[in-house]
């Protein structure tokens, strides 16, 4: 069959890396893809909101199979234009991806269907919402109602920073549109851990456990990026929790958007915060996770594409997926400047003494071929990811790799993972 993959970051490449191993699978195509997946797979030059163009080459491909990575074109009804057409498409149709794509209706479907996440109120109105900060004395987190590319969420440890947290989002407008309605939540302390899987609105099949690093520095300081790095399995959450989790806030999620004529079918993203051995949903995400999917991809051992085509056709059959037991790590490499501006174009050195390595892979984000050459073409570069029997293991044989690559000003986080090896 034929598959076509959208996106362009290092969860694209480690999906189409995937694919790629399966018997089933005869071309795959990648739009609008990186420099890594142009090594396995053809590089469309179609953009992700294209969507009209995106259904318009799935036909003239034949396409059996679309495969969405980001949020973006699930928000705009790709889904829905694809399915119109009766194409398959992994991927929530427009009124599904709104749990990602609207704080306000995610945590509203969360209070309907009793699923644990953190109290909430929603404002439609900056002056209301000041007041309601005045009243309350505990730290809270302030977040547009709309897509922010992840820059919409404020944590705020007093009134002051709450206050202009609004102030930033209602009145100044930082993120147009998506800042019309904000939720303000309470804080909740813990741990966090993602929780993905895949669905065809009804039966769930679970991906391991991952975790993420969100913020761009060291010791989990300075400001939130897509993510820095990420492990899996993350064993703050054992099997029993895992089932919990599926029982307590995926089937009652599943379960409250077919009731509303919004049948989920996809990837599902839990972000949850575990706080005295209890999960808690920070949020939901219509898709995978970029890092995560990276190690997650390294350790899968079953065929994906029968579980793609089987959520996209509505016939997923209930399984266990089998992972290769060692741990993986993914680390990230970033242009100097990240998550602010920063500079393209600069040449990376090195990668060839990884290609054929097994249980070391760079995911290529932000790259680009130009001619023989590839340089940076994003924020987020490159993603060494690797994998071996112990976290130590697996943590200094990603160290080790990154050592052998180069461009100027790169930057990543020393410490990934280092939480394990505390425990
Ligand atoms: P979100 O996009 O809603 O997941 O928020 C982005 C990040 O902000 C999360 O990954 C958490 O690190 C943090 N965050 C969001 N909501 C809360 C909360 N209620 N309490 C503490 N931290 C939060
Ligand atoms: N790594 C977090 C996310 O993909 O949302």
């Amino acid at each position: 069959m034929n598959v076509l993959v959208i996106g362009n970051g290092g969860r694209e490449h480690a999906l189409v890396w995937k694919i790629r191993k399966s018997p089933l699978v005869k071309e795959i195509y990648c739009a609008r893809g990186n420099a890594g997946t142009a090594e396995i797979a053809i590089n469309v030059d179609i953009p992700p909101e294209d969507i009209i163009g995106l259904k318009n080459f799935a036909i003239a491909n034949k396409i059996d199979l679309t495969v969405v990575g980001p949020e973006l074109p699930l928000s705009l009804g790709l889904a829905d234009e694809f399915l119109k057409n009766g194409l398959l498409i992994v991927g929530p149709i427009q009124g599904a991806a709104e749990i990602e794509s609207s704080k306000v209706f995610s945590k509203l479907v969360m209070r309907e269907a009793g699923i644990p996440t953190a109290d909430f109120e929603i404002f439609d109105d900056a002056d209301k919402a000041e007041k309601y900060i005045m009243g309350v004395n505990r730290p809270l987190v302030v977040k547009a109602d709309g897509l922010a590319q992840g820059k919409g969420v404020f944590p705020c440890l007093n009134k002051g920073e709450a206050i202009a947290a609004v102030n930033a989002i209602m009145r100044e407008r930082l993120f147009g549109q998506a800042g019309n309605r904000i939720v303000i939540e309470e804080f909740l302390e813990g741990e966090e851990v993602s929780f993905m899987g895949i669905t065809d609105g009804e039966i769930f099949i679970p991906f391991a456990t991952s975790q993420d690093h969100k913020r761009a520095y060291d010791n989990d300081e300075g400001p939130n990026t897509g993510g820095m790095g990420a492990f899996s399995p993350a064993r703050i959450l054992g099997s029993e929790e895992q089932q919990r989790v599926i029982s307590e806030i995926i089937s009652p999620l599943l379960k409250k958007m077919s009731e509303k004529g919004r049948p989920y079918r996809g990837f599902l993203y839990a972000g949850l915060m575990v706080k005295d051995g209890r999960p808690y949903v920070l949020e939901f995400n219509a898709r995978l996770g970029d890092p995560e999917t990276q190690p997650l991809m390294l350790r899968m051992k079953s065929d994906i594409v029968p579980m793609l085509v089987g959520a996209a056709q509505g016939n997923l059959k209930a399984q266990e997926i089998s992972w290769d037991e060692r741990f993986s790590v993914c680390v990230v490499m970033t242009a100097q400047g990240y998550p602010g501006s920063y500079r393209k174009g600069m040449e990376i050195l090195g990668l060839e003494q990884f290609r054929d390595s097994e249980d070391i892979v760079i995911f290529h984000a932000g790259t680009l071929k130009d001619c023989e050459r590839i340089i940076t073409n994003g924020g987020r570069v490159l993603g060494v990811t690797g994998i071996d029997v112990s976290p130590r293991n697996a943590i200094e044989k990603v160290y080790s790799a990154i050592s052998k690559i180069h461009f100027d000003g790169s930057f990543y986080r020393r410490d990934i993972g280092k939480k394990v090896l505390l425990k």
